[in-house]
């Protein structure tokens, strides 16, 4: 799916690219529909820079139909004549920029809005986009377990959308480049709960109808974003250092539930401690009523099946509010610094159970089936590979090989350093190699190069 729809789109960027983009008076300039992404070119658009995102929404869960209006707050970092957003399916009924009507055009998933005035560089200016219909969740043959974006399963709405699925539910500019933050209004009908993003700061009662405002102050991927829509019980635990524990469950899993995900607060500790202070305001999952086959991390607010409740996967989820979403990849082919870190500090988290011994008899018995199994390297991986054991496993040993390499202080020092400089932002491999080499005072390029690049592993340092 997204293959046709990057032919179609092709053919937008060659057009685009015949038209001189110049920051002279009165040119006219376009914004880029992609951000040249290796994987998914034409996700996220060039031309401008989203401070703040406000979905306001209206959501009829039976007829699975949404009604809104986003806001979009951004700053122009070129001229723009006409700028895009991102937007699949739906439709959009009107567009004003700074107040004005706007004209608009869609392509495939590319949305092309024009102002009645050019903006200019450093211009901040504001886009309502106000559009209903049926979101239908993206699927892509080459990521065929997902059905990315908004999903609606008997009644129950919740949102995955890694990478591309932000589309299928709000305008925006989709990569995970363009950080932003969100205020989500949602509106149902009682008695369905909505949990989302960030701090629940308001819940607004009009007869039948219930709007929930939810507020994610720092800064947040496109693919991060996420609703719940359905009969859920709030169930609060004990926060560590201020951090609220939320959870949301299943009415009639609730006990069950809360018994299972009861040491989130333990965990939040000790990642803290390890890595630095929990990023966010508050955490915890929501746990749909029927199994999914995974989990997501959507921030603060983590996304599980029945089938995913156990503690590895919960420890995995919680530690890329770190490595994932408060430093987040710079392209898709460097999902192992998601992936990788994730399925690594995971097996930190039981090695305090199970020690090191362990760990490390675990780590070499994942070496040696990959080593059979022709496992591909980790980094620069195809849109196939971004979910698979290349970046899981093998990307979890490239931090293990470190650690064996360096030591654990120095590792320690390494994790903490890179996600203090990157936190809030993005990262490369490149970053990482440069602090691994910056701390621990000797050139890793080629040793951290060889399990991340090459097809086959190296040898287990001493
Ligand atoms: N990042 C998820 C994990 O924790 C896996 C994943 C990738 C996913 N894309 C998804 C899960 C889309 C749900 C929906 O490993
Ligand atoms: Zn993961």
């Amino acid at each position: 799916m997204i293959r046709r729809l990057l032919l179609l789109t092709l053919v937008l960027l060659l057009l685009a690219a015949c038209r001189p983009i110049s920051a002279e008076p009165g040119s006219r300039a376009a914004g880029a529909p992609g951000l040249g992404d290796p994987n998914f070119a034409f996700l996220g658009n060039g031309g401008y820079d989203v401070e703040h995102y406000t979905l306001d929404l209206a959501v009829d869960v039976q007829e699975n139909v949404i009604t809104g209006t986003t806001t979009i707050r951004a700053t122009a970092t070129q001229p723009l004549s006409s700028f895009n957003l991102d937007l699949l399916g739906l439709t959009v009924d009107s567009i004003s920029v700074d107040s004005m009507p706007a004209g608009f055009s869609r392509r495939a998933h590319e949305l092309t809005i024009s102002p009645q005035e050019q903006l200019s560089a450093g211009d901040m200016f504001t886009t309502l986009v106000s559009y209903s219909g049926t979101p239908q969740p993206l699927t892509d043959p080459d990521l065929a377990f997902i059905a990315q974006g908004w999903n609606n399963q008997d009644g129950t709405i919740f949102v995955v959308s890694e990478p591309g699925g932000a589309m299928t539910w709000y305008p925006s500019n989709n990569h995970p480049l363009d950080k932003a933050s969100y205020t989500m209004r949602v509106t149902v009908d009682a008695p369905n709960v909505v949990a989302a993003n960030g701090v629940l700061v308001e819940t607004i009662a009009d007869s039948d109808q219930v709007t929930y405002v939810w507020e994610m102050a720092q800064p947040m991927a496109t693919y991060l974003a996420t609703l719940a829509i359905g009969d859920f019980v709030r169930v609060e635990g004990p926060g560590p250092d201020g951090t609220l524990i939320r959870h949301y469950f299943p009415r009639d899993m609730a006990e069950s539930l809360t018994a299972a995900f009861a040491n989130t607060g333990e965990m939040v500790d000790f990642y803290s401690d390890l890595i630095g202070p929990y990023p966010f305001d508050e955490y915890g999952v929501v746990v749909m009523p029927f199994p999914l086959g995974f989990a997501l991390e959507t921030q603060t607010l983590s996304v599980f099946g029945t089938d995913m409740t156990m503690e590895g996967v919960n420890a995995h989820e919680l530690a890329h509010q770190w490595f994932g979403n408060d430093v987040s990849p710079a392209a898709w082919n460097e999902t192992w610094l998601n992936e990788g870190f994730a399925s690594y500090l995971q097996k930190l988290w039981s090695e305090e159970e199970l020690g090191s011994e362990l760990l490390d008899d675990g780590m070499r018995q994942y070496y040696e089936a990959m080593r059979q199994m022709e496992i591909p390297a980790p980094g620069n991986v195809a849109e196939g590979d971004m979910f698979s054991m290349a970046v899981y496993e093998r990307g979890a040993w490239v931090l293990h090989a470190l650690r064996l390499e360096i030591g654990d202080d120095l590792f320690r020092q390494v994790l903490r350093t890179y996600y203090d400089r990157f936190k809030g932002s993005n990262a490369t491999t490149a970053d990482f190699i440069a602090v691994a080499s910056e701390v621990s005072g000797r050139d890793l390029t080629d040793f951290l190069s060889g399990w991340i690049y090459s097809a086959e592993m190296p040898a287990i340092p001493e």
